[in-house]
């Protein structure tokens, strides 16, 4: 199959589709690879490392969408990019198409079969291709909320991990998932105070049996929350409800009792955020202050380190990506997983949830292969 890698085109975006390894592992399975010029760059993999790889470096885009049996990219197409898309083509990316109608109409008119990496499952009932990506935001959240305690970027001047002699900082968690594991882990490496709150049992006792004591964890209870959040210097905000918006946990009348100075790094912002005074920031401006306390809510918080969030992604796409590529439409039909990644195939709309909210005629994808 001929594989093909566009450079991403949406604002601030530099991860890539392919890293270099990627394409190498493309090539020992017998498929050629084409990248546009520059689509590395921003994650320092300039084109000679492609063309060491053993990809062949294209000058443009339309190059590549006009060449390649399968587009690899990271984030979803941007009108440009679905308007030279077409049927027999499959297209490899991010998609959430739930709330674009825009989006979906494009790639219904395309013919396309678009696979979309947050709908591909695991037999644990997992996200894989979702996971990667919650590890990177949940590990930068510490990193933000540090630096957001510093003195003259608002927040208290406080060294999470403290010195010999000096407590550390307190941080809380809401949300013991991907995200809230990981930021855990970093905060725990830094010698923080930290605790964990989540509303499953099962997972609070993974996580205490996990950290071993060195966090704490809690059934997160209103009277809980409260207790926590008060008495923080950072508190990271990771729920997530499945399918809805992300409830708002902590209300406006308990920030005012936090300490001044204190930070909160809001990692749900994309479904809308846990605290009630959170907004959307960018990388640009990342942070801004209500009732003294620091709010960092970046959306796509792994654009930070797009180096890192390339290897990561790529590590989790790539054994589906060889399969479509080395079997087609085959992979598709033959591995449920991969079949519950498939939103777009020949102008029909395949995920159930995507044709509900989108108000859309849903076509199974059994069925749609068959067209
Ligand atoms: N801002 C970013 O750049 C970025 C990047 C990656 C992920 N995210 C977001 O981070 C959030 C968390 O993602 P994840 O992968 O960790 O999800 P996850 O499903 O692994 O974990 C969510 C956890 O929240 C818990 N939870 C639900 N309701 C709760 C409540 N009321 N109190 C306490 N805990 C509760 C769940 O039990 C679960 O353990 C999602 O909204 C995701 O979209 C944001």
């Amino acid at each position: 199959m001929r594989v093909g890698v566009p450079k991403e085109i949406k604002a601030n975006e530099n991860r890539v589709g392919l890293t270099p390894g990627s394409v190498r592992e493309y090539l020992a399975h017998g498929h050629e690879v084409l990248v546009e010029t520059g689509a590395g760059t921003g994650m320092g993999a300039p084109d000679p490392m492609y063309e060491a790889a053993g990809a062949r470096v294209v000058g443009t885009a339309a190059e590549v969408f006009a060449a390649a049996d399968m587009i690899v990219k990271v984030k979803e197409p941007q009108p440009a990019e679905y308007a030279q898309l077409r049927e027999g083509q499959i297209l490899y990316t991010y998609l959430h198409l739930a709330p674009d109608p825009e989006q979906t109409r494009g790639l219904m008119a395309s013919g396309v079969t678009a696979i979309a990496y947050e709908t591909v499952t695991d037999d644990d009932g997992g996200l894989p291709l979702l996971a990667p990506m919650s590890e990177v935001a949940g590990r930068l959240s510490i990193q933000a909320a540090a630096h957001s305690l510093e003195k003259h970027a608002g927040g208290l001047g406080l060294l999470l991990g403290g010195v010999p002699g000096v407590k550390p900082g307190k941080v809380v968690v809401i949300g013991g998932g991907v995200v809230g594991t990981n930021a855990a882990r970093m905060a725990v490496g830094l010698g923080a105070d930290v605790v964990i709150l989540d509303r499953s049992l099962p997972r609070l006792r993974e996580l205490d049996e996990h950290f071993d004591h060195r966090a704490m964890t809690r059934y997160s209870t209103r009277e809980a929350l409260e207790e926590e959040v008060i008495v923080a210097d950072a508190v990271i905000g990771a729920v997530l409800v499945p399918g809805a918006a992300a409830p708002k946990l902590v209300t406006r009348d308990m920030l005012r009792e936090m300490k001044d100075g204190a930070v909160i790094v809001d990692v749900a912002i994309d479904q809308g955020g846990c605290f009630e005074t959170s907004k959307a920031t960018t990388h640009a401006n990342p942070t801004y202050v209500v009732d003294g306390i620091v709010h960092y809510c970046v959306a796509n918080m792994p654009g930070a380190v797009p180096r890192t969030s390339s290897f990561a992604l790529n590590n989790a796409t790539l054994p589906f990506g060889l399969a479509l590529a080395d079997e087609g439409l085959g992979a598709v039909a033959r591995r449920p997983h991969l079949k519950n990644g498939l939103n777009v195939h020949k102008g029909r709309i395949t995920n159930a949830a995507v044709a509900e909210s989108l108000g859309l005629a849903f076509t199974h994808p059994d069925e749609a292969l068959l067209l």
